[in-house]
């Protein structure tokens, strides 16, 4: 059966990686807003222009702006579907739940990769992306804890959180997520 999944974890805990295997995996769609939005400042289109401070800066883009991507992706998929980074507020997560009812779908399973603080920056600083300096890394934890992790105890309440120890090696990490998905 096609599953529709979330990733939720903070910044480096492995969504993007873990989300990309097992989309793979399952030929589902792997919905990033992060990436969708990088490959927008790539291109240097208008959207682009206006979130590439905001990005490089660690803040959150408008939730309208990420809600248009996400809803334009959902509407032409007849797949399976894994949200990395999104949603990451409660306003966010009210969005999706009422896209969802519009296309008649439902979120199965929210999978909280977890993570200490000090792994996921060392992993940050070694990967080097333009957000992933010792500044700009410590604003995206903060956000995180303010605005995101709030959403762990909000899927909890719903049943659908699977608790993922996201501190070990790859394939422990995507063994566990596929024994949940199963
Ligand atoms: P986004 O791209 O979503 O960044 P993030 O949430 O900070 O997540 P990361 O990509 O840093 O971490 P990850 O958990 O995906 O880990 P990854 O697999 O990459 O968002 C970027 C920005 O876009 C936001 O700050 C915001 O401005 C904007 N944005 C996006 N969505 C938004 C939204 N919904 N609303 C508003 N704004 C939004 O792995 C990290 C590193 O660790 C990699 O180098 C990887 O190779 C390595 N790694 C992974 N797993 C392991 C492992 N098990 N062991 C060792 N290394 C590992």
């Amino acid at each position: 059966m096609k599953k529709h999944l979330l990733f939720l974890g903070p910044p480096g805990a492995g969504k993007g990686t873990q989300a990309a295997l097992i989309s793979k995996a399952n030929n589902y769609l792997h919905l990033s807003t992060g990436e969708l939005l990088r490959k927008e400042i790539d291109l240097d289109t208008e959207l682009g222009k206006k979130v590439k401070d905001i990005m490089n800066n660690g803040e959150l883009v408008s939730d309208q702006l990420v809600l248009d991507i996400v809803k334009k992706n959902l509407e032409e998929n007849n797949k399976g579907w894994i949200l990395d980074g999104y949603p990451r507020n409660l306003s966010q997560v009210n969005s999706l739940n009422e896209e969802l009812m519009l296309i008649n779908q439902q979120l199965e399973i929210v999978f909280y990769l977890d993570i200490p603080d000090e792994v996921l920056i060392n992993r940050l600083l070694m990967r080097g992306r333009k957000d992933d300096n010792e500044e700009t890394i410590k604003r995206r934890l903060q956000i995180y804890k303010e605005n995101t992790q709030p959403l762990i105890e909000y899927y909890k309440k719903l049943s659908l959180l699977e608790y993922i120890n996201a501190d070990g090696d790859l394939k422990t990490i995507s063994a566990d997520i596929k024994q949940k998905m199963a």
